[in-house]
């Protein structure tokens, strides 16, 4: 694996490939086994947006590894001034080892590693948030024992991490199911791809006929960030798509919840079923380090 843009450029034996070294990594990890399979070698952390979970797990999985994390504001960096991406990426591919970016525009990404000669990773675009999805297919087969078969329902906004689920477990062979209002629905990209699927995809605007018989449902914020102009707007446009009590009945009886944080309490999930579900949802969180740890090795470490 050379970058990880987004999921749709992973096949599934790419997919299980990570989560069998985040695995291997947890494990190594929570029983003191040091592993410095990136000795030497320097992560630049491009933010354009905030974040709390993406930048302290990598810097934290950069060190665990033996390597070094280097955190670059777009505040502080000439990107933020204009200085084209073209010209960033061939610049930081002379000074580091591989590049993780939290930004806007999916293009500016795939443009870094094309530009660029070294890994990139996609931290979150409005388009995608692979690294989270890979999270969550590690923590939904830690909890279930498999991903093949089971169903996930997704709840609200047809943004970044619908796409990214979408195509995430589709390809792990999952079913999956979704119910955004018909203005929010997900990008056409992965709509057409998920076409394919057949009836293994399923879309409606009514989160109580997505929500049948779901393994694992999912929900994020309302407003992405970057749209905080639209809030009051959206707040109308997603009332009633919310993960509650009345959802919870109709999924199965030993539904997970999974969350990519941060949640807002209320709207698009309720406190109780946030609460009653908090150690998968923080389990979630923290497989964020381990899942990552595992892409950085499987893109920077030196191949034999
Ligand atoms: N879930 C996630 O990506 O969290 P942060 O925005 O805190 O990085
Ligand atoms: N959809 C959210 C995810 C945050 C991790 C956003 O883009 O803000």
């Amino acid at each position: 694996m050379k970058h990880l843009l987004k999921m749709l450029d992973l096949s599934k034996e790419e997919i299980i490939e990570i989560l069998n070294l985040a695995d291997q990594l947890k494990y190594e990890n929570k029983n003191g086994i040091e592993h410095h399979l990136l000795k030497g070698k320097t992560l630049g952390m491009i933010f354009q947006k905030a974040s709390t979970r993406t930048r302290v797990s990598f810097e934290t999985g950069m060190y665990q590894l033996g390597g070094n994390p280097l955190f670059l504001s777009s505040n502080d960096l000439q990107i933020g001034r204009g200085e084209p991406v073209q010209d960033t990426a061939r610049v930081l591919s002379r000074y580091i080892d591989g590049i993780m970016i939290r930004t806007f525009e999916q293009k500016e990404v795939e443009d870094l590693a094309k530009f660029g000669s070294i890994p990139v990773i996609n931290g979150l675009t409005d388009f995608c948030h692979p690294c989270q999805v890979l999270a969550d297919l590690m923590t939904i087969r830690e909890f279930k024992g498999r991903l093949e078969g089971l169903k996930m329902g997704y709840i609200g906004d047809g943004n970044n991490m619908a796409n990214s689920l979408i195509v995430g477990c589709l390809k792990v062979g999952m079913s999956v199911s979704i119910a955004c209002p018909a203005d929010y629905q997900p990008d056409k990209q992965v709509l057409d791809f998920a076409k394919e699927y057949g009836d293994k995809f399923f879309m409606t605007d009514k989160p109580i006929e997505a929500a049948k018989d779901c393994d694992v449902l999912f929900t994020d914020v309302w407003t992405s960030m970057g749209e905080e102009a639209e809030t009051e707007k959206r707040k109308i446009a997603f009332e009633g798509y919310q993960i509650n009590d009345e959802i919870m009945a109709i999924a199965k009886p030993d539904a997970m919840v999974q969350h990519c944080l941060p949640a807002h309490r209320e709207e698009e999930i309720t406190e109780k079923v946030f609460e009653a579900h908090a150690d998968e949802i923080f389990e979630e969180a923290e497989n964020r380090l381990h899942a990552q740890k595992a892409v950085m090795v499987l893109c920077m470490k030196d191949k034999d």
